[in-house]
């Protein structure tokens, strides 16, 4: 059966305003819990939407469980998902990346509705294979590795994991509908927030370098940038996910890898990419330094990378999933928009 009405929790945030932007545009009528509501002001008045601003940490517990109730599918999307949070709050990041989530996942269990749960690539750990061969990670079949305890990073990924194997358990135990996501680095317009200094916060590594791009500040580069990822532009991603969302039959307990195996890079070369497409699209703006710096100046203690991830995409592949954009054409997407919106009046053509 179709869902209809459709819970986002976190639905303010940079995937959740994608989504519902899409799925207002395909006809559903939704609920939206969030903080804060910035990236969906434009939508609030929509006569499709109903906006809750909660903290879900101390939001009554009535008023969530009669939202999932009343809706077909939960899909939760709450979480601190920035690794600089990670280092700074670890304890705060398991109560609500963990104890909060488990409590939707509860309600969910209780009312018997469907949820979408997003985890996170970093649950694959450390171990990419840089140094050996590439390991493609599998959904069913990878093994996930941590770093050692010291090494708090890890703390956001061990959280998830754990939701995950909540999420499963609960679908054997109590007949629970569900599907995991595992988003691998996704990026585009209204990710995180453009720092004017380069000290004035650590967004995700998109935001970070278009920041230096648009104020002049250096890129750093974490260790000298040989880590890698797989880069996913948000509008492939949002596809994957309604795609999720419109097939319970062929995704329930089924935990699914969103990501572009193809727009592997290291950041290393991401920040000169993203220099180049800076300099084509904006010809007459300076390009920043780029400087290397260690992790423990750039996150502090306890941070520790994943060196290699990429995707098996075979489950969504299988579906008829076919993402659009490559790794190039995914920052001229994103960075056009940055440029038109913070340095022109008139928006340039990408033809
Ligand atoms: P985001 O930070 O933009 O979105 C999270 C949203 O949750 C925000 O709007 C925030 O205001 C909201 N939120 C936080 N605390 C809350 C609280 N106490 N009560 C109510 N709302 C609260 O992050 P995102 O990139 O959109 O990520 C969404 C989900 O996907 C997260 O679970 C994240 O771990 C996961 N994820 C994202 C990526 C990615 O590439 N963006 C990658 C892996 C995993
Ligand atoms: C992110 C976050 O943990 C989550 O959003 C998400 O769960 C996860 O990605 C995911 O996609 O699964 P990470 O990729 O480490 O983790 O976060 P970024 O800040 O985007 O960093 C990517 C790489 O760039 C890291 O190697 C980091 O050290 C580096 N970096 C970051 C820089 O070199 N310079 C910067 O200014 C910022």
């Amino acid at each position: 059966m179709q869902p209809d009405r459709v819970a986002l929790f976190g639905g303010a945030g940079f995937i959740g305003s994608h989504l519902t932007e899409r799925l207002l545009d395909d006809g559903y009528r939704l609920t939206v819990v969030d903080v804060d509501s910035e990236k969906i002001d434009g939508f609030l008045s929509h006569d499709r939407l109903d906006f809750y601003e909660l903290d879900i940490r101390e939001a009554e517990d009535e008023t969530v469980e009669e939202i999932v109730d009343a809706s077909d599918v939960v899909v939760d999307l709450i979480a601190y998902a920035n690794p600089k949070q990670y280092v700074d709050m670890p304890i705060e990041v398991v109560h609500l990346n963990y104890d909060q989530n488990l409590k939707l996942v509860e309600d969910c269990v209780e009312s018997d509705t469907r949820l979408i749960q997003f985890s996170t690539s970093e649950v694959y750990g450390k171990m990419g294979g840089r140094q050996g061969d590439a390991r493609v990670f599998s959904e069913d079949s990878s093994d996930l590795i941590m770093g050692p305890v010291e090494n708090h990073r890890w703390i956001y990924a061990t959280a998830k994991q754990l939701l995950e194997r909540m999420v499963h358990a609960h679908g054997i135990e109590n007949d629970l509908d569900w599907t995991v996501v595992r988003p691998f680095n996704f990026i585009g317009r209204e990710m995180d927030y453009l720092i004017e200094e380069p000290d004035a916060g650590t967004p995700r590594v998109f935001a970070s370098f278009m920041s230096a791009l648009l104020y002049d500040h250096p890129m750093y580069l974490v260790d000298g940038g040989e880590n890698r990822r797989t880069f996913t532009h948000i509008s492939d991603a949002i596809d994957a996910v309604v795609s999720i969302l419109e097939h319970e039959e062929r995704y329930n307990r089924e935990v699914v890898n969103v990501g572009t195996p193809g727009n592997e890079t290291t950041i290393h070369d991401f920040a000169y990419l993203m220099r180049n497409v800076y300099e084509e699209l904006s010809p007459t703006g300076d390009l920043p330094a780029i400087e290397a710096v260690s992790s423990e100046e750039f996150y502090g203690e306890g941070y520790e990378d994943c060196e290699r991830r990429i995707p098996d995409a075979e489950k969504l592949e299988a579906a008829g999933w076919d993402p659009q954009y490559d790794l190039r054409e995914t920052l001229e997407e994103a960075m056009s928009y940055y440029i038109d919106r913070y340095e022109r009046a008139e928006p340039i053509s990408l033809d």
